[in-house]
Order: structure tokens, then sequence, then C-alpha cells
């Protein structure tokens, strides 16, 4: 069986999430794992057995391989992408898509124009959770969904930013813990809405992160899709410890609650537990979730059987796009209704 080539650009925190799936997927092949950083590579390169480079532009070269994995800072998404993608190699990035809007809508651009993929890396749509309220929307079981909460109360020390300085800066990370930390959230709320944005209020603080960041630690919004379902989110870096998220989804005939991957239905006024994953994730990072596996080995099934892969740039970009809605209102201190995403 010829095994598909990969690399990973980027050898920071996120980085064993992809290079571990990466080494058990028996038709893949990690071949080369890069670094501007040239120590951090050559660490990686000798734990998964391939090579190093400190400039991804090798990759250009690279005929072996096929797929490149970016887990870089937010603002070099949209750059390198587009680069791979215009050499024909398909791209899995790191969400968010891109920094800002603008950057998103040049790399969908890109990838439009490309014969190769672009995946965009939102995990927790592959949840069992998240899968079986997605179900239950879908099926009508519970009548139509009328309204949903999500709130998510993490902590992120000043230690996280001055760690990596291209966090907490509005160049390099394209804001603060809505765009990194909370937009898994926001993801899940507009992917359970199945619509485009009508309306969107809400504002940013920075509460708590203010002597090391000049983006945001802390935002709430309420936000009105077109089909008529209201979301109401609050999101903070601010919190003692990273709770487990929590999600509530009001339907015309019972009410959803989404929490550590679990789902309980209360109906008639008693409450069942309908979902618990066979798999929980546990310990300091669990808030990521456990899915990077299933979502790494479906783009690759996809890639390998010629099938476009559903969360692309389009896909891909919505999240990003209400994240920067948010960000509008809070400047204008006014509910947003004809702000362009794209700009
Ligand atoms: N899906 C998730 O749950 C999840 C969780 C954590 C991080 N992430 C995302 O992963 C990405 C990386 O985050 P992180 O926390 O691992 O960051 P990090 O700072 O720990 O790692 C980034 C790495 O990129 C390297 N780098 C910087 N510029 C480079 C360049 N020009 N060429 C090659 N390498 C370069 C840095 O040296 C560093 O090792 C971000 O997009 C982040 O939002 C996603």
């Amino acid at each position: 069986m010829k095994k598909t080539g990969a690399a990973i650009v980027g050898c920071g925190t996120i980085f064993a999430q992809h290079a571990r799936v990466l080494s058990e997927i028996e038709e893949t092949e990690l071949r080369l794992v890069v670094d501007s950083e040239l120590f951090k590579a050559e660490r990686e390169a000798e734990i998964y057995g391939c090579e190093a480079a400190a400039d991804y532009r090798v990759i250009l070269e690279r005929p072996d391989i096929e797929v490149v994995h970016l887990c870089t800072p937010h603002h070099l998404h949209a750059p390198m992408a587009e680069e791979l993608l215009a050499a024909g190699k398909h791209v899995l990035t790191e969400k968010p898509i891109a920094h800002t809007p603008k950057a998103a809508e040049s790399l969908r651009a890109a990838a439009a124009k490309s014969s190769a993929q672009l995946g965009v890396v939102f995990q927790n749509r592959y949840n069992e959770s998240s899968r079986r309220i997605r179900e239950l929307i879908d099926s009508g079981r519970l009548g139509r969904l009328l309204c949903m909460k999500g709130i998510v109360t993490w902590s992120r020390l000043p230690e996280y930013y001055t760690a990596n300085p291209w966090r907490g800066s509005w160049a390099t990370e394209g804001g603060g813990m809505l765009i990194n930390q909370t937009i898994h959230t926001l993801d899940l709320l507009q992917w359970f809405a199945n619509s485009d944005v009508k309306r969107i209020a809400g504002c940013i603080t920075t509460d708590s992160l203010g002597d090391y960041i000049e983006v945001e630690d802390t935002a709430h919004a309420c936000i009105d899709f077109s089909n008529g379902i209201r979301a109401l989110f609050y999101g903070t870096n601010a919190y003692l410890t990273n709770s487990p998220v929590e999600l509530e989804l009001i339907f015309e005939q019972g009410t959803l609650l989404q929490r550590r991957d679990c789902v309980y239905l209360l109906e008639n006024g008693e409450e069942t537990e309908i979902c618990r994953p066979s798999q929980i994730a546990e310990g300091v990072k669990s808030y990521w979730g456990v899915s990077h596996g299933l979502l790494i080995r479906d783009f690759y099934h996809h890639v390998r059987e010629n099938r476009p892969f559903w969360l692309d740039a389009e896909e891909g970009s919505r999240a990003l796009q209400i994240v920067y809605g948010i960000y509008a209102a809070s400047q204008s201190a006014a509910a947003i209704t004809r702000w362009d995403p794209k700009a």
C-alpha cells in the first residue's frame, strides 16, 4: 500500500496531538517536522523518526509530502496554507482558519483555485455528544430548536502569554479568548443553529490579564441567526480553572444539556442521560476533547478517496466571522446587523 506522506509545521503545544494520530494511521507516514526554532523540530524528529527542518518552504520541493498540518501561530495559517495549496499540497490547519476574516477570505479564494484540499481543525464537531445533538436537531424529534446558551469559564495565566508572545496580540493572535479558546464553542453554537447570522450584540473586556495582553480575556454576546434561533454566550479566561464547557439547547418539546461530552435530556420534568461517550477526556488538557484523532483520520479518508472534506474554508470561516462580529459590536457599542464578515 502506498503511504500518504505528511509534514507538520509548528512543534509547540498542539503538535503532539497531530503527530501521535499520524503515527497511529497505517496508511500515513510523518516524513518531516518543521519549526522555525530548529531545536524543537529536531527534538520531535528524533521521537517520531522523521526529518527536521526550520523552513516550511522545503516542503514545496518534496513530492513525497502530500499533506501538511499547520500548527503555527494564527497569523501564519493563511500565508503558509496559500503557498502550500498553490503547490498542490493538501493542508489541514489548526483553528482559526486565519487571524482575520480578510486573511480567511484570501485563503478561501486560494483553496477554491487549488486542486488540493483545505481542512480546518474544529475537532469538537466530532465529539460523540456534539454528533448526538446535531442528529436530534436534524431529526426534529424535540420539535424546533429555539434558543441556546454556551458558557465557557477557563483559566489562562500570564505565563501562557509571556512564554509565547504571539499570543495576546492583535497582530499575531488576531484577538484573545474568543479567537483562541472559545471559538470552538461559537463554532458548535453556529453548527447547531445551522443558519447564517442575522444580528450580533456583544462586548469584550480584559478583566484579568490587562497587564499582559492587548486583547480580550472575557466576552459576552447575543447572536441571532436568520432562522430565528438565538444563542447567548459568555466566555472568560479569568476563571480559577478550566471548567467543562456547558451548552444548553431549548427546543419546543425539551431541553438538551451538553457537559463534559455527555448529553442530558430534560423532557416532561425528567432528566435522562442520553449520551455518555466511551472515551472521556481527562487530565490537564482535557478541555481539548478527544476528537483530534477522529477529525484527522476523516481528513485523510477524504484526501485518499479524493472526496471534498466538509470542514473546508467556507465551514471553517463561520466561527471566525462570529468572533469578528462580536469585536465589531463591542467597538460600536451597538448590535451589528450589517457588518461585512469578510472585510
Ligand atoms: N484544536 C485545539 O483544541 C487547539 C489547542 C491548542 C492550540 N491550537 C491551535 O494550534 C496552533 C498552535 O498553537 P500552540 O498552542 O501549539 O502554539 P505554540 O506557540 O505552542 O506553537 C507554535 C509553534 O510554531 C512555531 N513557529 C512559529 N513561527 C513559525 C514559522 N514561521 N515556521 C515554522 N514554525 C513556526 C513556534 O516556534 C512554535 O513551536 C494555533 O492555531 C492554536 O490556536 C488548537
